[in-house]
């Protein structure tokens, strides 16, 4: 008999056992699911353990990685310090012999000379080796991955001579031009509401994750939270009605709720509703998404926003899965529209794709699976597992499977 889930969320001991049973506070991922799949690990269903393979065997390689921090670049940013996390537009190049500007785009061309802010490279490290240490922690037990997950976030964003500072002035600069620019902000947000999480999860009592840590964490990102929320980059980010607006404001949402800013975690969800009108139609086609050249990527890298901010919203009480906008729009119908190519590749993808992976969309269909909807658990065995496996169970959130840097 396990004790309802109300008791749950207050740490309280199982009655029937004498062990105490803590949901994580995870804030995309349903931190219910995680106790749940934790118990069929130990139960050794089958399904669990051949992810859990794969879940430590990614864990394993982190250990032997990191951490990293800002602080390590050789140069800090124009009007920044070495604690700003600083990024360079990466299809601009200098034009001019004499002092290289102006600067211009050569779209797709990368200039290595983005090489010297290894910050862009690294936080995506920190933010994927933190979750994946962070969740082997959880469903093994076993410290070592604990230890090095909080070793990585301590040293990112907690040691004084280490840490980030908690904004994001610095990143996509364009030298000659600007020292950062609103477009950035996606340098984390489509990542980095993992590490959150990856946080909630150490907060469940992860060995060598202080209660200094808990607090010092917390207090970053209100700040950062203050900066997303309040800044002119920010502002400007979570204004955008392409998925860069989608990014920003899942994360704003996903933050005010980690640092207990209710009211802004439901002011910001309530601003969903708009994404679903303005981006999908009747039909779960991304009008703005397929006009480009990797619009299968681009359409499930907008959807796995909207799938996450979902997850965040059931949290405040709302059910984003059965709005239905003006014109019939909806979350599942933009499932429905990479079902097939999900299932059976490009031939059933209409629009222009330059370099076409099936897995990218199998976050999606778990996640709309997860959510109840039928069409998406019937083709659920047929998905592509991304590199390294398929651990949708064990971290049940949707990702960008497909790696491309969005920068423009
Ligand atoms: C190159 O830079 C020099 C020095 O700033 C400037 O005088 C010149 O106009 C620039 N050339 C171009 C093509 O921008
Ligand atoms: C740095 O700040 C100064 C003073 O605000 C400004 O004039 C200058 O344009 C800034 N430099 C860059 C690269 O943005
Ligand atoms: C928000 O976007 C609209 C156009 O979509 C633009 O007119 C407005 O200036 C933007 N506001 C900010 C603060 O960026
Ligand atoms: C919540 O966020 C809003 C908007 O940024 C801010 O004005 C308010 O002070 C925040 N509340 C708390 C309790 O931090
Ligand atoms: C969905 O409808 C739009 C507008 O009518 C159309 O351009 C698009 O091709 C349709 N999508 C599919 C997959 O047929
Ligand atoms: C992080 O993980 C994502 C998939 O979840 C992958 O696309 C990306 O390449 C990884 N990045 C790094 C730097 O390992």
């Amino acid at each position: 008999m396990r004790a309802p889930a109300f008791l749950y969320l207050y740490g309280l001991r199982r009655p029937s056992l004498n062990e105490k049973v803590v949901v994580p506070g995870t804030v995309v991922i349903d931190g219910q699911r995680l106790v749940d799949v934790k118990e069929g690990i130990r139960r050794k269903d089958p399904a669990c353990d051949s992810e859990l393979k794969h879940l430590v065997a990614q864990a394993d390689y982190w250990l032997t990685q990191g951490p990293w921090s800002v602080t390590t670049k050789a140069e800090a940013p124009p009007n920044g310090t070495l604690h700003d996390y600083a990024s360079q537009a990466p299809y601009w190049w200098p034009s001019n012999t004499t002092n290289g500007c102006p600067y211009i785009d050569i779209d797709g061309v990368v200039n290595p000379e983005v090489n010297k802010y290894p910050d862009h490279l690294n936080r995506g490290l920190m933010f994927n080796s933190s979750y994946i240490l962070s969740l082997a922690w959880y469903y093994t037990g076993h410290d070592q991955y604990a230890k090095h997950a909080g070793d990585i976030l301590r040293t990112w964003f907690l040691n004084p001579s280490t840490k980030m500072n908690p904004n994001l002035e610095h990143a996509q600069i364009i030298p000659c031009k600007n020292s950062g620019r609103s477009i950035g902000i996606i340098d984390f947000s489509q990542e980095y509401t993992d590490v959150i999480d990856a946080a909630a999860i150490l907060n469940t009592g992860a060995p060598g994750w202080t209660s200094d840590d808990v607090k010092g964490f917390k207090t970053w990102n209100s700040q950062f939270l203050t900066w997303l929320s309040q800044s002119d980059f920010g502002i400007e980010e979570a204004n955008a009605t392409n998925n860069h607006g989608t990014w920003a404001n899942m994360q704003i949402a996903a933050l005010a709720l980690f640092t207990g800013n209710h009211s802004l975690a439901l002011s910001t969800t309530k601003l969903a509703t708009t994404f679903i009108n303005g981006q999908i139609l009747k039909n779960g086609t991304q009008p703005q998404e397929v006009a480009r050249t990797r619009s299968f990527h681009y359409s499930n890298f907008n959807l796995a926003a909207l799938l996450r901010w979902a997850l965040i919203a059931e949290k405040l009480g709302i059910n984003l899965y059965k709005y239905k906008g003006p014109q019939g729009q909806t979350l599942f119908a933009a499932v429905d529209a990479i079902i097939p190519a999900a299932v059976n590749g490009q031939k059933d993808w209409p629009f222009e794709e330059l370099e076409f992976l099936r897995y990218a969309a199998t976050d999606n269909i778990h996640a709309a699976a997860n959510a109840g909807y039928a069409p998406a658990q019937k083709v659920v065995r047929k998905l592509q597992p991304p590199p390294g496996g398929d651990i949708f169970r064990l971290r049940p959130a949707p990702e960008q499977l497909d790696n491309i840097d969005v920068t423009s």
